[in-house]
């Protein structure tokens, strides 16, 4: 089987090459970059993608989802998922483990990439907890879920709270080549604050989470990073104070790589006015100068990746009271046009938004992917760049529907997804 993609707009962000060039896909591998119209279609297999006007890229890479599967399939499953993540243009996501039962061991990778398998759609890279439990007392074993598919460990949803064992960890993961994912929060700090601590909360009368508990943690990182040689990865960046931190500490040579989630280049803290659950996220939306900080962290390489947080809730956690409701919103579906805003808007270059969708998410966690040459994979997605869509409960195709962005037109899109030169997803209409 054959796919030629014709006419399209090539993008390769660590080549740094923009071109036009017609790709063809076979045996799952991309066998050919041609000028256009050079190829000549010799057998009857040849499935043509029309790709004029549109972008090809490597298929998008989401660092940060959680799938929810085990434990918690009335919010999602990696069969629903991974759905949304083709859809969005993702052809490979790495799923947190704060699932039921946790995934700590070899049993519960297993069972993701089983189920990943059979749902046949984006690949899935599980990342196991760094704590048995997630009870920050003692490491997992670390070997045994490498072998059995990990890619990264992370207790995210908590911080690793003692030192030493975070520590160990980051020695241990590296030379087990896996990636280490902080999720950064002093819970002294936050207590039970539900939102960020300012102007906001306390004229809506609700508790905060000052920016201060999310830069402890990435200090404490970056400290660790320092004193052991090895990489640190910071998850979900939000405040101008972290931004500043991972810089520095990045001009020292220290080894540490940042994400942060569309929602914190675009919402700030009043999108929780009118009490929105949906707007209601860990760590919370930050101020305006915390969101520019993050735009301009982006702009200067501080932040390499833009991952979802993908964190799918149902009604039931969501339509209640703010202070009970769960954290977290769904993004796979408008992490794309979120990101495609900021090169309209001459934040980011084109070349520079896709290289923290594709090659800088895949290097830190190394997996293959993230690059169109001759040869390798055909992780592919091709975007209608100008195509708008409004962006409400029928577009998504995650179980949950937990997103400000709902109700709002979003230009950007995913048209055709190729996961292992397989077409996963085509947009109809
Ligand atoms: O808002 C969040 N939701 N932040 C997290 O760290 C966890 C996530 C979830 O699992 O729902």
């Amino acid at each position: 089987m054959t796919i030629w993609i014709k006419g399209g707009r090539v993008i390769d962000p660590g080549k740094r090459i923009i071109e036009d060039l017609d790709v063809i896909v076979e045996d799952g591998k991309i066998k050919a970059l041609l000028p256009p119209g050079s190829f000549k279609e010799a057998g009857e297999k040849v499935i043509v993608v029309n790709a004029e006007g549109k972008l090809v890229l490597p298929g998008l890479v989401d660092m940060h989802v959680h799938l929810r599967e085990p434990g918690f399939e009335y919010k999602e499953t990696i069969e629903t998922g991974t759905r949304a993540a083709v859809a969005g243009g993702f052809t490979a996501v790495a799923c947190m483990p704060n699932t039921e039962p946790v995934n700590d061991c070899r049993a519960v990778t297993e069972f993701i990439l089983e189920q990943a398998h059979r749902a046949g759609l984006s690949k899935v890279c599980p990342v196991a907890c760094i704590t048995v439990g997630q009870k920050g007392e003692r490491l997992i074993e670390l070997g045994e879920v490498r072998e059995a598919g990990a890619v990264g460990i992370s207790d995210d949803g908590y911080p690793v709270k003692n030192s030493e064992l975070m520590r160990r960890a980051i020695e241990y993961a590296a030379y087990h080549g896996l990636t280490v994912i902080s999720h950064c929060e002093d819970t002294s700090l936050a207590g039970k604050g539900v939102m960020h601590e300012g102007v906001v909360s306390t004229r809506m009368g609700l508790r905060g989470i000052p920016a201060a508990s999310e830069e402890v943690m990435v200090y404490r990182e970056i400290a660790l990073a320092k004193l052991t040689g090895c990489p640190v990865h910071i998850a979900h960046v939000s405040t101008a104070g972290s931004v500043e931190l991972i810089k520095r500490a990045k001009d020292q040579g220290v080894r540490v790589t940042a994400e942060t989630a569309p929602h914190y280049f675009t919402l700030d803290h009043r999108a929780v006015e009118g009490f929105d659950t949906n707007a209601k996220v860990n760590p919370p939306l930050r101020t305006p100068q915390d969101v520019d900080a993050i735009r301009e962290g982006l702009k200067q390489g501080v932040i390499d990746v833009i991952a979802t947080d993908h964190a799918p809730h149902s009604p039931l956690e969501k339509e209640v009271e703010f202070d009970l409701a769960a954290p977290g919103m769904i993004g796979l579906q408008s992490a794309l046009p979120l990101t495609l805003a900021l090169v309209r808007e001459g934040l980011l270059e084109l070349l520079d938004a896709v290289a923290k969708l594709t090659c800088n998410p895949s290097r830190i966690l190394g997996i293959e992917g993230g690059e169109i040459s001759e040869g390798c994979v055909a992780d592919l997605t091709i975007v209608d760049p100008d195509v708008e869509y409004l962006f409400d409960r029928a577009q998504i195709l995650s179980k949950s529907k937990n997103s400000p962005f709902l109700g709002k037109r979003l230009r950007g899109w995913a048209e055709v997804t190729i996961v292992g030169g397989k077409i996963v997803w085509e947009r109809v209409g």
